[in-house]
């Protein structure tokens, strides 16, 4: 009897195997860093074989860890880094080029071409994004346009396009399936959110060829079977979700108005709009939350490119300490009500701004500055710019929702969980599964494999370990985050 079942999350930096049992308790984990290329100023790639290296390696070490074999487990779970765009020969499964990484800039300067064409309202009005190279049709047409003979090869129906999940899904099952969950495909700018299907006039404006694409299913549905080589049995993938909707899933957000923040490299806040696509007003995404049965369930996304690399950068860049752990006694040592601001703008700036060209900075330096202040600002700057999200949400929704769901790794920092309570002026609840992202994937794929009745079952099994409440003033939340807009301002490329 399988007692198991297999998330790989596949995410920007490292990828990671987990197996859960049918609690939604993590039993064993793997975990394996890649490289990060950048051949350019604002260029960002993976080599699809160190991700596919990376995966494999890692769902062989937790079946290991476990002291389990396949036949332990029911099924596996994908969720994935969103928007990187792969490319690869159908005959083959060779990559033509490097993935491009979602926060990959190169194409800003096509993107601003469609902007000043008028295409903006096209594109926002099918598919609920933004035209801003993010998204994976600039980056496909890039691959098309610059890779020798691309663009004829697709024409002739020898290439496949696909998100990572696809490239997985593709490559476990030996090439016999091309396909993607609505998530994923809601994010590459390609696809109708209202008609759930890719849309040719889209196509037609990124100039990307139809055969190209893979069919789009269900997010919780049968994507094949995992060929018995690679994990020592027929394994099958049974749910599929990029990691931000994965996470959605992964904290039960499963009612309208429930939302929830990932702090991973990036953060990502996304509240669940149940069967209704809202057009933000305020420049944030329309998304699919997760499709069930054919039904899509759309959310609101706020994007923010870098949240925990703050704190990588102030490791690793700055050297200002060892370990991350190390943040939350650093931040205690400085004075609440300190007026230093870090804008982690280091590769453009996201939600709510769409700011390419936008650069870091810190500012509100004084000669009492140290290094305690600079950390305590990066973790800042994370919770401010949740704010400048929530203060978009509360406007397109006509409500703020009085509790948010978090996870990441970010969120074991008690002092950082305190200040976003205190400047969103909500509850933060941090669940006792902190890895929401692969439980979201583990959970879709039960649900399929029938050892979940329904999404209820699913919203039973989560839990708070610790909720934080707001505990600032008013006025000296306001003070602060006024600070935090001026300095956000100063910024920005069209100042
Ligand atoms: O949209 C990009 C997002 O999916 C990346 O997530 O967790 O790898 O930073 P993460």
């Amino acid at each position: 009897m399988a007692d198991y079942l297999l998330a790989i999350d596949q995410g920007t930096t490292s990828s990671r195997a987990i197996l859960f049992d049918r609690r939604g308790c993590s039993v064993a984990t793997a975990q394996r860093e890649f490289s990060q290329h950048f051949p350019r100023d604002g260029w960002v790639e993976h080599d699809p074989e160190a991700i596919w290296d990376s995966v494999v390696a890692t769902c062989r070490e937790v079946l290991e860890h476990a002291g389990v074999d396949a036949a332990a487990v029911a099924g596996i779970g994908i969720t994935n880094q969103r928007e990187t765009t792969l490319l690869w020969d159908r005959a083959t499964g060779e990559p033509l080029h490097n993935a491009i990484v979602w926060q990959d800039r190169r194409t800003a300067g096509a993107c601003q071409a469609l902007r000043d064409g008028g295409h903006l309202d096209a594109v926002q009005s099918r598919t609920g994004l933004l035209i801003d190279p993010y998204f994976s049709a600039t980056k496909l047409a890039w691959l098309l346009d610059n890779v020798p003979g691309a663009r004829e090869r697709a024409e002739r129906g020898e290439l496949a396009f696909g998100t990572v999940d696809t490239f997985l899904i593709w490559r476990l099952t030996g090439g016999r399936v091309h396909a993607t969950d609505a998530t994923n495909a809601s994010r590459t700018a390609l696809f109708n959110i209202h008609e759930q299907c890719w849309d040719p006039e889209l196509l037609t404006l990124f100039d990307i060829p139809a055969s190209l694409l893979p069919d789009v299913k269900d997010s919780s549905d049968d994507f094949g079977t995992v060929e018995p080589h690679w994990l020592g049995g027929e394994l099958p993938i049974a749910g599929v979700a990029g990691d931000q909707q994965a996470a959605l899933f992964g904290q039960a957000c499963f009612t309208p108005g429930m939302g929830k923040s990932t702090y991973g490299t990036g953060c990502f806040m996304i509240v669940n709009t149940g069967d209704m696509a809202e057009r933000s007003r305020n420049r944030l995404l329309t998304t699919v939350g997760y499709r069930l049965n054919g039904e899509p369930t759309f959310a609101i996304e706020g994007s923010i490119f870098v949240a925990g690399a703050t704190v990588q950068w102030l490791r690793d860049g700055l050297q200002l300490f060892r370990d991350a752990a190390e943040t939350e006694a650093l931040a205690r040592q400085t004075r609440s009500g300190h007026s230093v601001y870090l804008v982690p703008a280091f590769t453009g700036l996201g939600a709510p701004h769409w700011d390419p060209q936008a650069r870091g900075a810190i500012f509100g330096l004084t000669r009492d500055t140290g290094i305690a202040e600079i950390v305590a600002a990066g973790l800042q700057a994370v919770c401010y710019q949740t704010r400048d999200l929530q203060a978009c949400m509360s406007d397109d929704m006509d409500v703020t929702p009085d509790t948010l769901r978090v996870d990441g790794g970010m969120v074991a920092n008690n002092w950082v969980m305190q200040f976003l309570a205190d400047m969103l002026g909500v509850s933060v609840d941090r669940p006792t599964v902190l890895e929401t992202t692969a439980l979201g994937a583990a959970y879709l794929a039960g649900l399929r494999l029938g050892w979940y009745r329904d999404l209820d079952e699913i919203a039973a099994l989560w839990q708070c370990e610790r909720r934080f409440v707001p505990q600032m003033e008013e006025a000296e939340r306001e003070r602060l985050y006024v600070g935090w807009q001026e300095a956000v301002e100063r910024v920005k490329s069209s100042r």
